[in-house]
């Protein structure tokens, strides 16, 4: 089966074709560098340039492969969480393909296509306990099939991706600062500077609030690692190369200690797992990677870590969840509608 996915939840305009679970290409635009001038996505000019970059993505995508259009099978879209105005860009664009090309449609959850996008690199079997770490979410879930994924613990403030692109600004980064913090952390040696936030109460929720006040209050002590040019190298600022390691090294042992409450939970309740399997943009951070891999390892359980392309947004995770939800027999209706951040994605499938 062939499955076009289509991603425009955010800043990210992609398209890629998945045959049985297997990637075959994608064509993906990143719009990164226009909102990197204004230090975070603009949702109107996001919308604009997903409106411009999909038929263009269409083209670049099919001039890749043998397939042409009539070799479709289906057609997965991102239907949420993300902003109103590019979800409705992308749903608009898949409506139109699979009314002309009378083919099915299927609306997809974009974080529960981050937590699938394992599958298209490992053989994921139900129920698994997914870390989805992206920069608009941060949850721990209990995943029994492809559309139930119950939440064990959730951020209560910023997601880590915003913690790491709020501190980011602070230290003089552009955004998105996740990767440049990453770059920074691994030519120095951490300490312990900061405390793991939120880890005396005994929840597998997580609060990154605390953490944000610890490094605001250690930047203005030591205003030496703000850096004096967004373009330096860490070499020229082992301050500033201090800092973001202890923040990594706090950030990825909080999460730790948060999955391994998880494990504790669903040990105490008797709830099988067979794998702890990680995603979204922060999960490509290989501090939390060796981190997870040591608990997974103390745990017996192994971890399933996606390759760094398929962690940040793309359109291979969308077409794999699609293709594996219309196999078990769910689609949309042309009444698709677009789910913006803050709500709950429905599981308003029909069913065959
Ligand atoms: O999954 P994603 O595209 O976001 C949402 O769908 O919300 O992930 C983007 C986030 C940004 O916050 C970025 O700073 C962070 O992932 N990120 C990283 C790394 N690479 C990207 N954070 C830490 N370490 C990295 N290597
Ligand atoms: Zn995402």
């Amino acid at each position: 089966m062939l499955t076009l996915g289509i991603e425009s939840s955010c800043d990210e305009t992609a398209l890629a074709l998945v045959y049985d679970g297997k990637m075959v290409a994608q064509s993906l635009y990143s719009q990164a560098k226009l909102h990197a001038l204004f230090g975070g996505v603009v949702p109107e000019l996001a919308s604009r340039q997903h409106y411009t970059a999909l038929s263009h993505c269409m083209e670049e995508l099919f001039s890749q492969v043998s397939y042409t259009m009539e070799d479709i099978d289906c057609i997965a879209v991102a239907r949420g969480p993300g902003l109103l105005g590019s979800l409705l860009v992308g749903i608009a664009f898949a409506k139109g393909l699979a009314f002309t090309l009378q083919k099915p449609l299927v609306g997809v959850n974009h974080l529960h296509a981050h937590l699938f996008a394992a599958g298209l690199e490992y053989p994921l079997s139900f129920p698994f306990i997914g870390i989805l770490i992206s920069g608009g979410h941060t949850y721990i879930y209990y995943c029994s099939s492809y559309t139930e994924c119950t939440i064990l613990g959730r951020t209560l403030d910023d997601a880590v991706g915003e913690v790491f692109d709020k501190i980011g600004k602070m230290l003089g980064m552009e955004y998105p600062a996740g990767r440049r913090i990453e770059e920074f952390a691994l030519k120095a040696q951490s300490d312990t500077v900061f405390t793991h936030p939120y880890c005396k109460v005994k929840t597998i929720d997580c609060s990154f609030s605390g953490l944000k006040t610890q490094v605001l209050q250690y930047i203005q002590k030591h205003p030496e690692c703000i850096l004096k040019h967004h373009r330096t190298i860490p070499e020229e600022n082992p301050y500033c190369a201090y800092v973001c390691a202890n923040i990594t090294r706090t950030i990825a042992e909080t999460l730790t200690h948060k999955v391994i409450l998880a494990l504790e939970h669903c040990n105490e309740n008797k709830l099988p797992y067979s794998a702890l399997v990680l995603g979204g943009g922060v999960a490509a951070n290989q501090y939390i990677r060796h981190e997870l891999r040591e608990c997974s390892e103390t745990y017996m359980c192994p971890l399933y870590t996606p390759s760094l392309s398929l962690c940040t947004d793309n359109a291979y995770m969308i077409a794999y969840l699609g293709q594996q939800l219309y196999k078990s027999g769910y689609y949309h209706s042309s009444s698709l509608s677009a789910i913006p951040r803050g709500s709950i994605v429905p599981v308003d499938y029909l069913k065959m």
